[in-house]
């Protein structure tokens, strides 16, 4: 037995990368998939490879920024499914843009940024908590980011966007756990999309190389590690599960977080009589 059997799932941002994985993955799980992306002829494709390999889904052109998107969103999926069981909330283009200080980001990049990262959350959770109800419950998934606990300077639209897409999921666990329904968030390490590689890496397969030397488990991630973590989410294998911060980073932040430690060690050995420097 499949282990989303009749479940219907909506997977915003899921025509490339991460969501396309995602989307993928609840799809051979026996879940009927609604590809919700602003890029609808890349989910076109997703959809029939998708439907090649035996499994059901659709897409659909939206943008997680826009209000009526998102209503439309899960009206079109219940309204050709019957339900609404999982909502993987993932949209959001990496290579958008937003870096830079609060002195330099424009109030418009704030907005846009945090529209589609955050806002998009609480819009698509105000539709498809009703129709999860119905259901008798449901899961709630959304990507967030190793960035959402590790500040960097010169992104200010990111990493605080991705903090609250941590925060979100544990304030909603709290507000409808009573209805069966389950909100958790993964915190992906950096995951070699189709995108990335040839953003970064095409030219540079060294530096790739490189970068996966950072990881205890040296490589970085492919974006079925991810799609793996979110059916494991939305199953019933984690039904005592919500409010959850599910880190998948091949160890990543466990190194940052020991270095952090260890530099701890070093500066009270030297400054014996300070207080707690962090
Ligand atoms: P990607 O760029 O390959 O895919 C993002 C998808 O979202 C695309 O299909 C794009 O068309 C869609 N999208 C973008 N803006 C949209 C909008 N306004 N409305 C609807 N759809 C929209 O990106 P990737 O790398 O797969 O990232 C997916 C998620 O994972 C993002 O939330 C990202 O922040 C997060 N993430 C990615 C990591 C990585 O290393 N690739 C690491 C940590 C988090």
């Amino acid at each position: 037995m499949q282990r989303l059997e009749d479940k219907v799932a909506i997977v915003t941002g899921g025509a490339h990368g991460i969501g396309g994985s995602i989307a993928q993955r609840l799809a051979e799980e026996g879940a009927r998939v609604m590809i919700a992306d602003i890029d609808v002829e890349k989910a076109q494709t997703t959809v029939q490879e998708i439907r090649d390999a035996g499994y059901e889904a659709d897409a659909l052109a939206i943008d997680v920024s826009v209000h009526g998107d998102i209503a439309r969103m899960v009206e079109t999926t219940v309204s050709k499914w019957g339900r609404l069981d999982i909502l993987a909330n993932n949209a959001f283009d990496v290579l958008s843009g937003g870096q830079g200080d609060a002195v330099q980001v424009s109030e418009e990049a704030w907005d846009k940024g945090m529209a589609v990262l955050v806002k998009s959350m609480f819009l698509s959770a105000k539709y498809a908590i009703p129709e999860m109800r119905k259901a008798g419950g449901g899961s709630i998934v959304n990507t967030s980011s190793v960035h959402g606990q590790l500040m960097a300077p010169g992104v200010l639209v990111y990493e605080p966007g991705k903090a609250a897409v941590i925060g979100l999921p544990r304030q909603m666990a709290t507000e409808y756990g009573p209805d069966n329904i389950r909100v958790n968030a993964i915190l992906p390490g950096h995951m070699v999309t189709e995108r990335l590689q040839k953003a970064m890496w095409d030219d540079n397969p060294s530096g790739l190389a490189c970068f996966a030397n950072q990881y205890p488990l040296r490589r970085v991630g492919r974006p079925v590690d991810i799609g793996n973590a979110a059916v494991f989410l939305c199953s019933d294998e984690a039904s005592f599960i919500t409010g959850h911060s599910l880190v998948v980073d091949g160890g990543l932040t466990l190194q940052i977080q020991e270095n952090f430690g260890v530099r701890q060690v070093h500066y009270y050995k030297e400054h014996p009589d300070t207080v707690m420097p962090y």
